[in-house]
C-alpha cells in the first residue's frame, strides 16, 4: 500500500529562510494583537454600532449595480472627490486608501526610510512598527508625567534629528488625552521650519472636538490622517485617507498601489458621506457615555479612570494582569497597554453601548 504524504504537523519546526529576508523584518515581532473572544468587545476602540441598516442596503445595492469584471477607480478618484467635498478640501490633496494604518506605512515609504521617523513614547503602535520594519532611524521622546506633549524636547529634537516624519495623534494614542492647539502649532512651525513631514493622526478627532485642518492647510508640509473607522463605524471595509498639500499628496499617491479601493469601499465611502448625520448622533451619545463611565469610576478605591477626549480612556489598576482577567470573567474584553512606558497598570478600554459600559461599571466596581 503507498502511503498518502501528509502536510507537515504546524508544531513541527521549518528550516529558517537562510537569504533574502531583511534583517529589520526578521528582527521585528507580529502585530501586538490577540484577537479573544468575548460577548462584550471593548479591545479594539471600535465604534459599538454597526453601519445603519438602511446604508447598508444602499451601499450594497451600488456596489451591486457596478460591474465586478472591471477594476475600480485607478485611485479612488470617486471617494476623493466625495471627501474633498465633505472635508471642503482640494481634490489634489486627497489619497485614500484601505485604512489609515496603510497610509502610515506609505508616509514612512514616503519620508522616513533612511531618514528619522520622530514620535512620542508611548505612541500608536503602527508608527514605530514601520519605522523598524522599513528601516528608519526610530527617535522616542517621552511624553510628560500628564501625557501632554513635550514640547521643548520634541522641539529640540525636530531640530537636531535629519528631518524625515513626526508623528503626534490628537487624540493621542493610547492616552486620550488632547493637548492645546497652542502646543500643536508650536511643534508644527519648528517642523515646518526644519522641513519635516508631519502627521496629525486625528482618527478620533470628532470625539475630541478639534479639527486641524486649518493648520493642515496653512503648513505644506503638514497632513490630517483620517479613518471610517471609528466615529462612522466602517472598520470592517477599510477605509482611511490623509488630507495634505497638493505637493505632498500627489507625492504619497505615486507609493499607493493602483486600484486599492473596491467596489464595495467606494459605495460604502460615498453612501457614508451622504448621510453624515448617522455618524454625528454616535459620537454625541459616544461622547455622552464616555463622561457617564469616567464619573461612575471617579471614586473608585483602587483603580483610576484616566480622562480622555477619544472614544476609550485608561483604566489605571493595581494589577493589570488580575484586572484584565477579571474583566474578561465578566464577558469583557479590554486591552493590556501596562508595558508601555508611563503605563503602569493601565488597561485600555473603548467605550460602548450604554448597556456594555453599565456591564463595564459594574465589573469595574467589583474590581479591588
Ligand atoms: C491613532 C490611530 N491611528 C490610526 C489607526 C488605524 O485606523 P485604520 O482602521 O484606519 O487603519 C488607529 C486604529 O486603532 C489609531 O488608533
Amino acid at each position: 500500500m503507498t502511503s498518502v504524504p501528509q502536510p507537515q504537523s504546524q508544531s513541527q519546526p521549518e528550516p529558517e529562510v537562510k537569504s533574502g529576508i531583511r534583517a529589520a523584518v526578521r528582527a521585528v515581532p507580529a502585530y501586538p494583537f490577540v484577537p479573544t473572544d468575548a460577548p462584550i468587545k471593548l479591545d479594539q476602540n471600535e465604534n459599538p454600532y454597526d453601519f445603519p441598516a438602511e446604508l447598508k442596503a444602499e451601499a450594497t445595492r451600488r456596489m451591486l449595480e457596478r460591474p465586478w469584471n472591471r477594476y475600480p477607480d485607478l485611485h479612488a478618484d470617486t471617494v476623493r472627490a466625495a471627501i474633498a467635498r465633505y472635508e471642503s478640501w482640494d481634490e489634489a490633496g486627497v489619497v485614500v486608501t484601505p485604512g489609515s494604518n496603510v497610509l502610515i506605512k506609505l508616509l514612512t515609504e514616503l519620508a522616513g526610510i533612511g531618514q528619522t521617523v520622530l514620535v512620542t513614547d508611548p505612541t500608536f503602535s503602527v508608527y514605530t512598527l514601520e519605522a523598524s520594519l522599513l528601516g528608519a532611524k526610530l527617535v522616542e521622546v517621552s511624553l510628560n508625567a500628564d501625557f501632554s506633549l513635550p514640547v521643548p524636547e520634541l522641539s529640540a529634537a525636530l531640530e537636531r534629528e535629519q528631518p524625515g516624519v513626526f508623528c503626534i495623534a490628537q487624540p493621542h494614542a493610547p492616552t486620550g488625552h488632547l493637548d492645546t492647539r497652542a502646543d500643536v502649532e508650536a511643534l508644527v512651525q519648528v517642523a515646518e521650519r526644519c522641513g519635516w513631514i508631519t502627521v496629525i493622526d486625528e482618527a478620533y478627532y470628532q470625539y475630541g472636538g478639534h479639527d486641524y485642518r486649518e493648520l493642515v492647510r496653512r503648513s505644506p508640509g503638514t497632513l490630517s490622517l483620517r479613518t471610517f473607522s471609528k466615529a462612522w463605524g466602517l472598520a470592517g471595509t477599510r477605509l482611511g485617507y490623509l488630507l495634505a498639500s497638493r505637493d505632498v499628496a500627489e507625492n504619497a499617491q505615486k507609493l499607493v498601489s493602483a486600484f486599492n479601493i473596491t467596489v464595495l469601499g467606494q459605495a460604502v465611502a460615498e453612501v457614508a458621506l451622504e448621510h453624515p448625520e448617522y455618524m454625528q448622533r454616535r459620537v454625541e451619545e459616544g461622547i455622552r457615555e464616555r463622561e457617564r463611565v469616567l464619573a461612575a469610576l471617579k471614586d473608585h478605591p483602587t483603580c483610576q479612570a484616566i480622562p480622555s477626549r477619544s472614544n476609550f480612556f485608561l483604566l489605571r489598576t493595581p494589577d493589570a494582569d488580575a484586572a484584565y482577567r477579571h474583566f474578561l470573567q465578566s464577558g469583557i474584553v479590554v486591552r493590556r497597554q501596562d508595558k508601555l512606558h508611563l503605563l503602569q497598570g493601565c488597561l485600555r478600554v473603548a467605550v460602548g453601548t450604554p448597556a456594555e459600559n453599565d456591564a463595564f461599571i459594574a465589573a469595574a466596581q467589583a474590581l479591588r
